[in-house]
């Protein structure tokens, strides 16, 4: 994976974080999903009065893909976070694992771009689940 491409994407994951809809946390995240055809699939996390019915912004993104016919994907970007990056939360790690490899590149920025750290998607979530 190119350096430009990882960077672009969490670019993207910044921006769709501007989409958040997070009353209730003010925990803003933004996700970009890099589809084997090159299309970037955004999403933010959607919260919800009913707070368990809140979809987090990699699931948004990977749904949005989904839908649109994307199967296979290349690389995440994950902004969340002020001092801290955000990680993506369990459930969401195995979303992820159902349509991406675990060489993929998982890049966690903060909400500014500012803070960075790279993972695959096999270190976030060893022992995928499957049937
Ligand atoms: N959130 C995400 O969007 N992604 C994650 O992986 C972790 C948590 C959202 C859900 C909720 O709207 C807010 O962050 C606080 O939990």
């Amino acid at each position: 994976m190119e350096k430009t491409a990882l960077e672009d994407l969490a670019r993207e994951a910044m921006e769709a974080s501007r989409q958040a809809y997070a009353p209730y946390s003010r925990f803003k995240v933004g996700a970009a999903l890099l589809a084997e055809d090159g299309r970037v699939f955004t999403g933010c996390n959607v919260e919800n009065a009913s707070y368990g019915l809140t979809n987090c912004a990699e699931r948004t993104a990977v749904f949005k893909a989904v839908s649109e016919g994307a199967r296979r994907f290349t690389a995440l970007a994950i902004a969340g976070g002020e001092g801290e990056v955000a990680l993506p939360c369990g459930a969401c790690r195995q979303v992820l694992a159902e349509f991406c490899p675990p060489e993929m590149p998982v890049r966690c920025v903060t909400l500014n771009g500012s803070g960075v750290r790279d993972f695959t998607l096999g270190e976030l979530l060893p022992g995928v689940f499957r049937l």
